[in-house]
């Protein structure tokens, strides 16, 4: 199959197109390397031995990207291009509109002039808001807490209504808890440009020690040891969670949804404790204020996924931790952005 993957250089999107590489796909990647490197996918096509035809677009760029989409014909797209950071959502909403649901408006509205209508929609759990019914199954009344996790949600509303509007779209929206980890190789991984917003990366850089402590936002939660709890999943998990979607899809019209996650919870400091285990490194963390906007808890009912799709993830916290590691020391700049990569 041929298959386009939007955001295809950046971190999950790396991950997925080197598993569709070696399933045989013919792979195509639109990306704006606005936080992303073509380097991810030199090195995807270095561990794989195949080529990748790579086309830096932004999905704003309307009609190159119709011309692009009706060029290349895909037989299905992966949709993984967005903004993704809460707080700089809060603080910049009107950009997250336009480039998270103006750009995927202008993708669908160039998959259906070329008339691929097969997508794989890259959702969040965010979806569920602070919903306090655990584990959180697909059904779980959504809500937004912000405009990153509202952006998703529209979406995923548009994505339901087309798919409801014309029974030729077979649509897959996967929610994913919280990724994590990276490629075995330690080749390819998360490479957040500037302070991580996110805890693993920002604990493997504590441990690397280009950060001097991990601040633990809140540890009066109603949780075992009062530290927000997570679904961690390992990004390869989760990119073969997207090959099953593609496989599902391909045998079944309409839309639907689907948890990409463990159904495990793991806290903050059960993952500084892991991290400082396999790095063999001191990991200094400091308990501050709670995080506006944090829920306590939150991790996946992951059976719809095992049933329907045939998936579920396979990796521990242990491998994750010890495969965030692999990366970050091999790479402790991240992928080195040459000058000629991004003006
Ligand atoms: C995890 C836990 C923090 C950093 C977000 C988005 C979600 C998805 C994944 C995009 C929480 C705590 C964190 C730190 C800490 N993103 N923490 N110190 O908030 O669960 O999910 O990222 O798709 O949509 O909402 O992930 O890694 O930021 O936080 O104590 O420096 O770690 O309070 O309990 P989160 P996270």
């Amino acid at each position: 199959m041929h298959v386009l993957v939007t955001g295809g250089a950046g971190y999950i999107g790396s991950h997925t197109v080197l598993l569709l590489l070696n399933e045989g796909h013919t792979v195509s990647v639109l990306d704006n390397f606005s936080n992303s490197s073509p380097e991810s996918l030199r090195r995807v096509q270095n561990l794989t031995g195949r080529e990748v035809a790579v086309y830096e677009m932004d999905l704003l760029d309307r009609e190159p990207l119709m011309q692009l989409v009706s060029q290349l014909s895909p037989d299905a797209v992966v949709h993984f291009a967005g903004l993704k950071a809460v707080g700089e959502s809060v603080s910049k909403p009107l950009q997250y509109y336009r480039n998270n649901v103006v750009g995927t408006l202008n993708l669908l509205d160039a998959m259906s002039a070329t008339g691929c209508t097969s997508l794989v929609f890259s959702s969040s759990a965010t979806v569920y808001g602070e919903s306090t019914e655990l584990p959180l199954v697909e059904t779980t009344a959504r809500s937004a807490t912000n405009p990153y996790g509202r952006t998703k949600l529209h979406i995923e509303e548009m994505l339901e209504e087309l798919a409801a509007s014309d029974p030729q779209w077979s649509i897959a929206t996967l929610r994913y808890f919280n990724p994590v980890g990276a490629h075995e190789s330690g080749q390819i991984g998360e490479d957040p440009q500037g302070i991580p917003n996110n805890l693993m990366p920002f604990v493997a850089q504590v441990a690397i020690g280009k950060r001097d402590k991990v601040n633990v936002f809140g540890a009066d939660y109603a949780t075992a040891d009062g530290t927000g709890v997570r679904d961690y999943i390992h990004v390869m998990d989760l990119a073969a969670g997207h090959l099953a979607a593609l496989d599902y899809m391909s045998k079944h019209n309409g839309v639907g949804a689907w948890n990409l996650g463990t159904g495990q919870g793991t806290s903050v400091l059960e993952v500084v404790q892991a991290f400082s285990r396999v790095s063999k490194r001191d990991v200094p963390y400091t308990i501050v204020a709670r995080r506006s906007g944090d829920v306590a808890e939150s991790y996946a009912h992951p059976e719809k996924a095992m049933l329907e799709l045939g998936w579920k993830a396979e990796r521990g916290l242990e491998q994750m931790v010890e495969d965030m590691w692999r990366w970050q020391e091999q790479n402790p700049d991240g992928y080195i952005r040459a000058t000629s990569d991004k003006d």
